[in-house]
């Protein structure tokens, strides 16, 4: 079942339109609605968005049932060449480079030599002149020449001159080119025997901005005739591996070339990303295929068809648009001809990642406010995307195939890339995995206890395979604990906690200590250490030290979950010692939030402001504060940024992480700042669902709310979908408090704007059904259906009585307080919670 992604505008009247007080539906299955995962794992594509040169019957790619041709006249490649004996010269040449053995020269003489597959390349980035000067032992008659330069190395302008015996005289001038292949007519026909191309700028590209010059003609060449293409829109984004069912083609093998892209925006002749753009340089950027004549179905496989070298795909990508051009590279050739016919009666994606049917959600949330749960649903297949079985040709190139997960389902970071497991992305898209389809866990587990087994004997865990386990990350080692307890938490699975007790001993009491300023007895970063976002900071942050707070609280409940009671007071303790460190050295009372660094006075973050109110290292007072210093300093209309001003690295102030703004949500939510939670809530995850390829969340945003790192950005990030988590556990109002929610607590938000919620979960004992409403009197209900093994702490907004199954149990006129079944009633602040409400189905009245 899929529903459209709403444009911003849409988006908006809806949310306004879902403020009406509505009571809560008797349709159990009404969240179904929202899925939006592929409920098959063929995938076609769901419409054409385009297509250009000799393209017939490209519908049938969508429709089916025919057959869609690209066909493309066949290429004059006989070029004009320069009288034998002529040479080139050049104002700089960069220096050869050798790439999986081969060498590659970049002279001048290059631009002359009639081969199409090398360049002159200048060796002054972005500095001009560049100049190219062709001297011929003989005069030529020149009506024109035309410059053939590599895409990536194209002049937008430049001059051409031509020598007349005694001076150089401008025979042609181009300004704002940007094709490959340049004609410069000359106004009269000219005999010279030099000619001189003066370069004063060149296309930017990703790769810089050079001067490419493949060949200099000393004549007008046509253009060849237009590539045929076609760009298919997958709909929604996806991974896997395409496929496509050729029916037939020309006897000369046409090549086709795919350029794959997860937005709009960054679909170009080549792909957004390629896992050869991470050094398994087997492509330059497209798939290529050599097409038989007669039918037959290819499947994209990473490796390349001839010489190791030739004719070579990636394998797996993660999507959305596609586009399929007759063409050939001329690296390829004699493998593929760029020219002929090739007919396509299919077009499909054998889709990998985990494949969230209806009937595989074994969590599920809704509340009366339609944008809220579109955003639970499109954080679940956000998650799904990441899911997928680990393999050697499609995790990571750079070193990440190890053999001790080769075969087992993870978790990835993203589906476009970097395709690797991280402990520290875990710490959010594990509790994605966890409420929306338990059986994930598995994904999980398999990672968390791969990586404990190649803890170093530091006591330091790495954050993924990458670099053979060799990414030197702070953060992580401390995520890895608060995810091993997260999974114990939600599963119940204290037998791994067990197992990794000793490597859990090994990080707190070993690589903490290690990494420890004595004076202050806070965490402190040599330039050894990167993290989530290779940020260059150094000595005591708050964000390390926060989280090693919440570290030592979660490692303290592992310890209690396996009996190991004087570790978890020890740890409990040394919480204690560092939470008051960080209020003694890290609080900035000037702004009335904690400072980023120690060492820089103007700088406050919202990772660490976000877990030191999390994990109650800020109290009451100090957490207000810097919650709204931050919603202040830090509002965005696409989210908070991460950082309140740019000293740590240009455009910090701009850019936002759904992964550290979970951190500011969440602390939003513990402090009773439901609006301004669900505000943020808004504002990210509306500007991303509204924004391309729609439905997934992104790695990162950038300035203006773009892609922050461009082409590379993945639109598919784990991380980023804490809006899951923090929907169920907070505007549902359902936590797990001990292991496989033996205890788990009921506290709504009861945020103003929602009437109804509710959701189920499954749990090692059964599923739990909640579901509360909320009348235009201020009567709240709640009714629960807990399992036999677990034990619920119901907390209910203090008004003037609580009801539980029709018995009053607290009153406000009266300090009795009515024993019910085994229940305590407590009065925490405004709450009033019903401590130790048995399992089975109950019902608690707040008016
Ligand atoms: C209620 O919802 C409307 C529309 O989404 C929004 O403008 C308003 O700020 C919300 N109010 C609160 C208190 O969240
Ligand atoms: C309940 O909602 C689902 C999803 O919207 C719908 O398919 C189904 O027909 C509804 N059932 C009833 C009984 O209305
Ligand atoms: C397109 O290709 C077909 C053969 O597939 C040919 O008959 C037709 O003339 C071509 N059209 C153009 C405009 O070149
Ligand atoms: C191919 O190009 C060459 C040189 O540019 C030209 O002399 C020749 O006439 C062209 N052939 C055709 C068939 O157009
Ligand atoms: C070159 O510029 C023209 C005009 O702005 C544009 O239509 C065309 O798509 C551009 N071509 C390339 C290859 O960027
Ligand atoms: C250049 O010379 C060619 C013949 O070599 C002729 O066809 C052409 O018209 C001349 N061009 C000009 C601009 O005089
Ligand atoms: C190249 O062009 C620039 C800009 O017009 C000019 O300043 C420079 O003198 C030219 N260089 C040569 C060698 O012609
Ligand atoms: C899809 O890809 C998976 C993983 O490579 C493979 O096991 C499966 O057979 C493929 N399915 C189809 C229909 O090709
Ligand atoms: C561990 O258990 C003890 C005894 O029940 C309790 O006092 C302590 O608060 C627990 N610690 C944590 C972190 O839950
Ligand atoms: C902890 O101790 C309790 C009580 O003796 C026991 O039931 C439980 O199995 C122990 N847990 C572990 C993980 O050893
Ligand atoms: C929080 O800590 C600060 C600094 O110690 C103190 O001034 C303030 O009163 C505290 N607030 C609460 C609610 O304890
Ligand atoms: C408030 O409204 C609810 C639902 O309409 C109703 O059941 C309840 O009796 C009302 N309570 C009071 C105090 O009016």
């Amino acid at each position: 079942m899929k529903t459209q992604s709403l444009t911003g505008a849409a988006a908006l009247l809806l949310a306004q339109a879902s403020v009406a007080f509505a009571a809560l539906p008797s349709n159990k299955t009404s969240w179904q609605q929202y899925v939006v995962s592929p409920q098959s794992r063929n995938i076609v594509p769901a419409s054409i968005l385009s297509h250009s040169g000799n393209v017939s019957n490209a519908d049938v790619l969508v429709s089916g049932g025919g057959v869609a041709r690209l066909t493309r006249a066949e290429l004059n490649t006989t070029y004009p060449s320069w009288p034998s004996g002529t040479n080139a010269k050049a104002s700089s040449e960069a220096a050869p480079n050798t790439d999986g053995g081969v060498t590659r020269t970049y002279n001048a003489s290059n631009a002359i030599d009639g081969n199409l597959n090398t360049f002159w390349n200048d060796n002054t980035e972005g500095q001009y002149p560049d100049i190219l000067t062709i001297t011929s032992p003989s005069k030529v008659v020149l009506d024109g020449v035309t410059l053939e330069s590599s895409s990536d190395g194209v002049p937008e302008s430049f001059t051409v001159e031509t020598w007349d015996g005694s001076s150089w005289t401008q025979s042609g001038s181009i300004t704002g080119n940007n094709a490959t292949r340049c004609r410069v007519p000359f106004s009269q026909n000219v005999t010279t025997d030099q000619v001189r191309v003066n370069v004063t700028q060149d296309q930017e590209t990703s790769k810089g901005v050079y001067t490419r010059i493949t060949e200099l003609w000393p004549a007008l060449v046509a253009d060849d005739p237009a590539v045929p293409e076609i760009v298919l829109d997958f709909g929604q984004n996806v991974v896997g591996f395409l496929e496509i069912d050729f029916a037939g083609g020309s006897t000369n093998t046409p090549g086709i070339k795919l350029a794959f892209s997860e937005t709009l925006v960054y679909l170009t002749d080549v792909s957004d990303f390629t896992r050869s753009g991470n050094g398994d340089a087997i492509t330059p950027g497209t798939d290529q295929i050599a097409v038989k004549s007669t039918p037959y179905k290819w499947t994209d496989t990473n490796g390349c068809a001839y010489n190791d070298s030739q004719v070579c795909a990636d394998g797996l990508h993660g999507f959305r648009y596609l586009k399929i051009s007759l063409d050939a590279l001329d690296s390829d050739s004699p493998h593929t001809s760029p020219s002929g016919f090739v007919d396509i009666s299919s077009v499909s994606l054998n889709f990998t990642a985990y494949l969230g049917t209806l009937s595989s959600y074994s969590g599920w949330f809704e509340c009366s406010d339609e944008q809220l749960n579109q955003f639970w649903y499109d954080a679940a297949y956000t998650n799904e995307m990441v899911v997928d079985d680990f393999l050697a040709d499609t995790v990571d190139p750079r070193d990440s195939a190890s053999p001790t997960l080769l075969g087992k389902t993870v978790i990835y970071d993203g589906a476009k890339r970097d395709r690797d497991p991280y402990v520290g992305d875990i710490a959010i898209s594990g509790r994605t995995a966890y409420l929306s389809h338990e059986d994930v866990s598995t994904a999980v587990v398999n990672v968390l206890a791969d990586l404990a087994e190649h803890q170093s004997d530091s006591g330091w865990i790495p954050p993924a395979s990458i670099n053979n386990y060799g990414l030197h990350l702070f953060d992580y080692p401390l995520y890895w604990v608060t995810s091993s307890w997260d999974y114990v938490l939600y599963t119940g699975d204290v037998e791994y906690a067990t197992t990794y007790y000793l490597e859990l001993q090994n990080v707190l009491n070993t690589w903490c200590p290690s990494v420890t300023d004595d004076t202050t007895g806070l965490l402190t970063k040599s330039k050894y250490y990167h993290d989530y976002a290779f940020l260059e900071r150094y000595g005591i942050v708050t964000y390390y030290n926060a989280l090693y707070v919440q570290a030592l609280q979660s490692a303290a409940k592992l310890a209690n979950a396996t009996n190991h009671t004087s570790d978890a007071s020890a740890w409990q303790q040394r919480a204690a010692t560092v939470s008051q460190a960080i209020n003694d050295h890290l609080w900035d009372a000037s702004v009335g939030a904690y400072l980023d660094d120690s060492t820089d006075t103007t700088r406050h973050g919202q990772d660490g402001n976000g877990i030191a109110v999390i994990t109650g290292v800020a109290n009451a007072t100090r957490a207000q504060s810097a919650l709204d210093y931050l919603a202040d300093k830090t509002a965005l209309p696409y989210g908070n940024a991460f950082m309140d001003n740019d000293s740590l690295l240009a455009g910090g102030s701009e850019r936002v992480y759904a992964f550290t703004s979970y951190f500011d949500i969440q602390a939003r939510f513990l402090t009773s700042n439901v609006d301004s939670a669900l505000d943020e809530i808004r504002r990210l995850y509306g500007w991303m669902a509204a924004s391309d390829p729609g439905i997934t969340f992104w790695e990162g945003i950038g300035t203006n709310g773009s892609a922050y790192e461009d082409a590379y950005t993945s639109k598919a990030h784990g991380w980023s979908t804490g809006v899951l988590p923090a929907l169920t556990n907070y505007v549902l109002g359902l936590t797990p408090t001990e292991p496989g929610y033996q205890r788990f607590a009921v506290n709504p938000a009861f945020p103003q704007n929602i009437t109804w919620a509710r959701g189920q979960e499954a749990t090692p004992y059964g599923d739990v059904y909640l579901e509360w409403s909320t009348a235009d009197n201020g009567t709240a209900t709640i009714s629960l259906t807990a399992p036999k093994g677990t034990v619920a702490d119901v907390s209910v907004p203090k008004k003037s009585s609580v009801e539980l199954d029709g018995t009053v149990v607290w009153s406000a006129s009266s300090s009795d307080q009515t024993q019910s079944d085994g229940v305590e009633v407590q009065q925490n602040g405004d709450l009033i919670t019903l401590v130790g409400v048995s399992a089975g189905q109950h019902t608690v009245v707040a008016k």
